[in-house]
């Protein structure tokens, strides 16, 4: 999509966000306890410091419901003012229905449609975008775009490079259509750019599934999905600032998909943003999927660092290999 015609077009603004982690905090030190590792390893290698998991029993459309109640909230809208509920996750409760639908029905809302994308840590971006073109389409006119995620269930507790890098949580956008002038100083979503090669797909998977009759284990090779997303994920965000007629020097934030400072880094270096223009949580989330980026965004405006009127990056990559970037203006 071109964010430069200057015609009158649908805009897909943020309307709220809001973001939910579970109660357990898990410092790096509690690994140490079980494992050859160590926290001065763990914050070196990755910046994370800690992470939250969810309680017992505690599903994925458990902890997406209240980061949609809080985004709904932050909107001042009720549940059945939303048309479709886009839920972006690897976890869900079940292997179906959706845990969209879940969330639905905990919300209380009787219209409207619910689906789960599944991009892995890519998904929010994937849901994101996925939003903007229903809006546009017409399909609906408010969206929840929720990622949530509960990826402490498929860690492997004996893997000390996987199981430290991981958390759970959720967090959550309301969309709503709106009129925009057709250039890149409008608010909303300007762009996107989505990409995914399955070429990739031994470097990130899980070892179960409906064919093996189990949940699995997470299995990563990092240094192969390191070296990708330092390679692709700086391309994408220009791709997609590209196409919205716009450059890194027009960025006042990047949100980047929460895996590894090293990467979130290395990224914003070439793309020339200073590190102070950068919504950096990984410290306290780790890494949690296709919530990472809603987490942040949420973070991001608590903290008073996502304004009015800011123009975002978010960009993400992960298990597919699958990764893209949305451009939008708050
Ligand atoms: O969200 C989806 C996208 N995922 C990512 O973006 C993750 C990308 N990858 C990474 O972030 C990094 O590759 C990791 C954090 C996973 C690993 O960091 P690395 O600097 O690439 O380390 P490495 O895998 O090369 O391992 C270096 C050493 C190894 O020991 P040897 O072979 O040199 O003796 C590992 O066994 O560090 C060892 N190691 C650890 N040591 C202490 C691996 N994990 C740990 C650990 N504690 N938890």
């Amino acid at each position: 999509m071109d964010g430069n015609t200057t015609a009158p077009v649908v805009r897909a603004l943020i309307r709220g966000v809001g973001h939910y982690l579970p109660a357990r905090v898990v410092p790096n030190a509690e690994f140490a306890a079980t494992l050859d590792t160590s926290d001065e390893w763990i914050r070196a290698r990755t910046g994370i410091e800690r992470r939250h998991f969810a309680a017992e029993g505690q599903g994925t459309s458990d902890l997406a419901a209240r980061a949609a109640r809080a985004a709904l909230a932050d909107a001042g809208l009720q549940p059945d003012d939303i048309d479709a509920v886009i839920l972006a996750t690897s976890t869900p409760d079940l292997t179906f229905p959706s845990a969209a639908t879940m969330v639905q029905a905990e919300l209380g809302m009787t219209r409207g449609f619910a689906y789960d994308v599944q991009a892995v840590c890519a998904g929010f971006v994937f849901a994101l975008a996925n939003a903007d073109a229903m809006i546009r389409a017409g399909l609906a006119r408010r969206a929840l775009v929720i990622g949530a995620e509960t990826f402490s269930r498929l860690m492997d507790w004996t893997d000390r490079s996987t199981c430290v890098l991981f958390g759970d949580g959720a967090g959550a956008v309301v969309l709503e259509a709106g009129q925009g002038v057709g250039s890149a100083a409008d608010r909303g979503v300007l762009s996107a750019d989505l990409h995914s090669d399955g070429r990739y797909r031994a470097a990130l998977y899980v070892d179960g599934g409906v064919s093996t009759g189990t949940i699995g284990h997470l299995r990563m090779q990092g240094k192969e999905v390191f070296r990708h997303a330092i390679e692709k994920l700086a391309e994408t965000a220009h791709r997609a600032l590209d196409k919205a007629g716009l450059t890194g020097a027009d960025v006042d934030w990047i949100v980047p998909h929460q895996a590894n400072l090293r990467i979130i880094a290395a990224t914003a270096q070439r793309m020339q943003v200073p590190m102070d223009r950068v919504v950096v949580t990984v410290q306290d989330h780790g890494n949690t999927s296709a919530a990472s980026i809603p987490l942040a965004l949420s973070v991001g405006r608590q903290r008073g660092q996502i304004r009015d009127g800011d123009l975002v990056v978010a960009e993400a990559i992960g298990g597919g290999l699958a990764w893209g970037s949305v451009v939008l203006r708050w």
